[in-house]
């Protein structure tokens, strides 16, 4: 704490740690690998590379259950969050790190695991439900993971997935809504996480494939993941909110990625699709960059989703896109084509790829994932909105 009771957080690398031929950096902005102390006193002491390591709303809520406790310090929610959190950090006390987990659940606990997230979602006093009585159980429910939405970490085929459940309040099928959308990304070029819709008790659950994590014969081996959030060094305060920027983040991934061309011209394409389909919640937590090995690239796109809505003039992404803002227009994203290294010519040209992919091909794409026609009519007004063209 400061004398004006700001917290502050320290962090320095372990001597040992620096000592070894494989030590890496936890991110590439803000805790380069070096010796001495790096303080912040932004986000309650927390640096960006730890906050992506917490639980976000559904892992908080899962947790809170789980101890009882709705007040708990930001510090609890990281060390309480059991060890399948995104990226390769983990967390303990000691100096030896806490043991990997050989254990997982499986895509037959499914059922079971939809039933606790229902039981925290409905906030359902009764916790003797018979389906979802042990606390334990509760904890089953993946919580480390990121993200709003209820979901669990399953294995299934010597893999880990994320499996995103459904809620009783769905105004249509999320999860074959994203999965159509993952697969229209994709004929759209656009590289996608390895996803596929599974049926538990008449309801449908996504499973995303987790890139983070790689299977040897040692058991799972862990990828290093940091967020776009942490990259262009914000948070999620109204003031930072200013700062979201597709072309900032263009700016850091050109400096820090292995490929900078193709990341570029790849971030490029997301940014036209999220337009083109009104994937307006494309904040810089849904974006993240990923080292496989020693490098760092941009990861597969994951988490999209079209926000039907009213307005056809104008909509708004969620990071500013060019000269005029964060507004979803072909003419705004073209303005600062350079930023991503693409001349006005082939910017010009991707995006209309995309437009014209996503006019043929989001229907037959959503029917192949699916989803029924009322929910097509549902989503419609998503797609190819009046004010893009503007
Ligand atoms: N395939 C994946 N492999 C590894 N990590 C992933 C993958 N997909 C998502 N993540 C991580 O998990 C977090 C939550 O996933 P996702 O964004 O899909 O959930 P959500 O609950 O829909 O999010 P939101 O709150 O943005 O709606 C992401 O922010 C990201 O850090
Ligand atoms: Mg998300």
């Amino acid at each position: 704490m400061t004398p004006d009771g700001e917290s502050v957080g320290r962090f320095f690398y372990g001597r040992r740690y620096l000592e070894r031929s494989d030590a890496v950096e936890l991110d590439p902005v803000e805790l380069g690998l070096r010796r001495g102390q790096y303080e912040t006193a932004r986000m309650d002491g927390f640096f960006g590379a730890i906050r992506d390591s917490m639980p976000d709303y559904w892992g908080r809520r899962v947790i809170e259950r789980n101890t009882g406790h709705t007040q708990l310090e930001e510090f609890d929610y990281l060390m309480f969050g059991p060890d399948d959190r995104a990226g390769a950090l983990g967390f303990g006390l000691n100096v030896q790190p806490p043991p990997p987990k050989h254990c997982f659940n499986q895509t037959i606990d499914l059922e079971r695991l939809q039933a606790a997230a229902d039981t925290i979602l409905s906030d359902a006093p009764n916790i003797e439900d018979p389906t979802t009585s042990h606390a334990e159980e509760l904890m089953l429910v993946g919580t480390s993971m990121g993200g709003a939405q209820p979901k669990a970490v399953v294995e299934h085929e010597q893999n880990l997935w994320m499996a995103k459940f459904s809620r009783h309040d769905d105004r249509w099928n999320h999860p074959r809504v994203e999965h159509g959308l993952l697969k229209l990304a994709q004929k759209c070029g656009i590289s996608v996480a390895e996803n596929r819709i599974t049926n538990v008790g008449g309801r449908d659950v996504l499973l995303v494939r987790r890139f983070d994590r790689e299977r040897t014969e040692k058991g799972y081996q862990r990828h290093r993941m940091v967020s776009a959030l942490t990259l262009l060094q914000s948070d999620d305060s109204p003031t930072s909110r200013r700062d979201w920027s597709y072309i900032l983040f263009a700016d850091e991934l050109r400096r820090v990625s292995r490929k900078p061309e193709s990341d570029l011209r790849e971030l490029f394409a997301r940014l036209c699709f999220n337009a083109v389909v009104s994937n307006l919640d494309d904040h810089p937590r849904n974006h993240a960059i990923l080292a496989k090995g020693r490098d760092w690239r941009l990861s597969p796109a994951f988490d999209l989703a079209p926000t039907p809505m009213i307005a056809m003039e104008r909509r708004d992404l969620a990071m500013a896109c060019g000269n005029g803002g964060r507004y979803a227009n072909k003419k705004n994203i073209l303005s600062q084509h350079a930023r991503f290294l693409l001349n006005e010519e082939d910017a010009s040209a991707d995006l209309n790829n995309i437009v014209e992919t996503v006019r043929n091909l989001w229907r037959p794409a959503m029917r192949e994932s699916g989803v029924s026609k009322i929910d097509r009519k549902t989503i419609e007004s998503a797609f190819l909105y009046q004010g893009f063209f503007h």
